[in-house]
């Protein structure tokens, strides 16, 4: 949830660390801190402020005390604790002169707490973070590294830490359990941070931490080791990151950037996947699990957000195409329902970070159960993806949005390979499973068609921003887009938006329906058109204003919707792919004329990795 970064080198600490933190910044942006050992005093000098990193950076600004070659620096997503300067990072103790940056939950911090303040330390924040700089501080005897693993085998809980010690110029401790950590290996330097972005500027070589792994970097060496300080060989790996990808690159936004890479971002997807002459799908990373998965008798699909709603297409192609029980399931419903989960069930955790902590222990469970574990994830080496048996990587290049558009339609796509993979070993002839390839691999062309119509949906759109309540309706296979939908107006727009199934409507919701409010159809065609045709009726002889996205060529609709979205004629299975992005960009164009941060949206964070 929060976004920290540490450096330690010869270099000036404070404009890596900035930079680092405005990569960060999509993982928590409430308030952002700094502490940098000044070099010329070698005394810690730290500040905070409550907002974004630019604030900070104003506040920084000309500070000759900040100059210094060892520092941390941390961006805020607020748990413990309000939004306020106090509470934000970097925090000290009261004794050593040590600070500590935090991303992760000390579930016992109040004990800790009430032991330490009988112990007479003085706390400043409401924070749990305070609550492990103290406890470090009350451990320290001499040795930085030796206290941090003391009191980590006293936690209980989610972290990924940096602290640094006035006492020890030249020593900076990372440690990492629940939440993800990296160290970037330089030349007589280290920068690490909670994910590569922050790093791939300076290295490209570098590690992720494993939990209960606590590094010890000074400018000339490295050591690693578990809380009980056994030793730990650390897995070195090249970063396949490339900066270009991470930069807005002439785009305003990267939820923008990211609904138009979806083309190209989808072709990387299916690339060296699809076997059309053969009729197969090729997925290595399922090869070795191929019988078991043949002979599946239940998959559960499971988890949060926007990844859910893939999974409930997935659910769908899995049940319709390759004729498996399948269902899906919110990760923190599932984690403690005590679900059943008999021999030959499957369950798949969907994820774009990889690292979403409901998720995670989702998979965790259903392991624990006996259930064979596989991913689909976007980032290479995440947690999940690491915790999985086997899955299937996205390939979509790194999301820095928070409102998640390339990696749904990734989602969606793997999903499709996964079923086809399962359907063609079970019941499905290669010459079906070619025509679906086909028609997966001409997706990118035909999305990029419905992109060519941009400036039109933002007009569309730019209609209806007044509206406080809209809704999003579709059925079978375009059910889960139009939660999907509603999801990115709310979240990015603050403007209140229900999806559900069209036919549902008519059970409740429809009494909401009254003169104007828009009511976004997807009505492509498919097996239930008809049916959305009639449900369309029902909003319109109730004063409510229908926007339909529907398949090219169909006259008869432009009779019946206010406005009309056309995207191409694509298989029922897949046709979410398509309907989706006009939705993304009715989201997108809605907060840009509301006037909010689409990249920032209030209370949001990139990646969930708390509970
Ligand atoms: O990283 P994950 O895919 O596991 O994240 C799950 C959700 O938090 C995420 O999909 C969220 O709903 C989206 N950012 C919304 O756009």
């Amino acid at each position: 949830m929060c976004g920290i970064v540490a450096y330690i080198g010869h270099r000036n600490a404070k404009p890596i660390l900035m930079e680092g933190l405005k990569r960060l910044e999509y993982r928590g942006y409430d308030s952002a801190g700094m502490a940098i050992l000044e070099g010329t005093t070698g005394r810690l000098r730290t500040d905070r402020a409550v907002g974004r990193v630019a604030m900070l950076e104003e506040k920084l600004e000309g500070r000759q005390e900040f100059e210094g070659t060892l520092g941390v620096a941390h961006t805020r997503w607020a748990t413990h604790g309000g939004v306020t300067e106090a509470n934000a990072h970097p925090h000290r103790d009261d004794r050593h002169g040590l600070v500590l940056i935090h991303n992760g939950i000390i579930e016992n911090y109040a004990a800790l707490k009430t032991y330490l303040q009988e112990k007479g330390h003085r706390f400043t924040s409401e924070t749990d973070t305070e609550v492990l700089a103290m406890l470090i501080s009350e451990l320290y005897e001499g040795d930085l590294e030796s206290a941090v693993q003391g009191a980590l085998r006293e936690v209980t809980g989610a972290y990924a830490i940096a602290v640094i010690c006035e006492k020890e110029p030249d020593t900076l401790v990372v440690a990492r359990k629940g939440s993800p950590l990296m160290v970037g290996i330089g030349q007589g330097e280290y920068v690490v941070a909670s994910d590569a972005s922050a790093i791939v500027a300076h290295t490209t070589q570098a590690f992720a931490l494993d939990d209960y792994n606590v590094v010890k970097l000074t400018r000339s060496s490295l050591s690693t080791s578990d809380i009980h300080n056994t030793p730990v060989t650390p897995k070195v790996t090249q970063l396949e990151i490339d900066l270009q990808e991470i930069e807005l690159g002439g785009y305003t936004h990267f939820m923008l950037k990211e609904i138009f890479e979806q083309p190209k971002a989808l072709r990387a997807c299916v690339s060296g996947r699809l076997d059309i002459r053969e009729g197969r799908v090729v997925l290595g990373g399922l090869a070795a699990y191929a019988k078991e998965l043949t002979k599946t008798r239940r998959i559960v699909l499971t988890a949060q957000g926007t990844a859910l709603h893939a999974a409930m297409i997935g659910r769908y192609m899995i049940e319709d195409l390759a004729k498996v029980p399948a269902q899906t399931e919110y990760a923190s419903e599932f984690r403690y329902r005590n679900p059943v989960i008999e021999e030959g069930t499957v369950v798949i955790a969907v994820s774009q970070s990889g690292e979403t902590a409901d998720t995670l222990a989702a998979l965790h469970e259903a392991r624990e159960r006996g259930a064979l574990a596989l991913g689909v994830i976007n980032v290479v080496g995440s947690t999940i993806a690491r915790d999985t048996d086997a899955g299937v990587y996205l390939r979509v290049g790194p999301e820095i949005g928070v409102a998640s558009t390339k990696a749904f339609t990734g989602q969606v796509t793997a999903l499709s390979m996964i079923t086809l993979f399962l359907a063609r070993k079970r019941l499905m002839s290669a010459d079906q499973c070619a025509d679906l390839m086909r028609e997966l691999d001409q997706v990118p062309d035909k999305i990029q068609r419905i992109l060519d119509q941009a400036q039109r949906i933002a007009r569309i759109t730019e209609r209806y921003i007044e509206r406080e309540n809209w809704l999003f309706l579709g059925r079978g296979y375009n059910y889960p887009t139009a939660l999907e939908g509603a999801l990115k107006l709310k979240e990015i727009s603050y403007i209140h938006a229900e999806g559900m199934p069209a036919a549902e409507m008519k059970h409740g919701p429809i009494a909401l329906i009254n003169e104007g409010m828009p009511a976004v159809f997807i009505a492509n065609r498919g097996r239930q058109y008809d049916k959305v045709m009639s449900n369309i009726q029902e909003v319109r002889s109730r004063g409510g204003h229908v926007i339909a996205v529907a398949t090219e060529g169909d006259e008869q609709i432009a009779r019946l919707a206010q406005d009309v979205i056309y995207v191409p004629d694509v298989a029922e299975p897949i046709s979410p792919l398509l309907t989706v992005v006009p939705l993304q960009l009715m989201a997108y164009y809605a907060a840009v004329a509301r006037g909010h941060d689409v990249d920032k949206p209030r209370n949001l964070a990139k990646s969930v990795t708390v509970e």
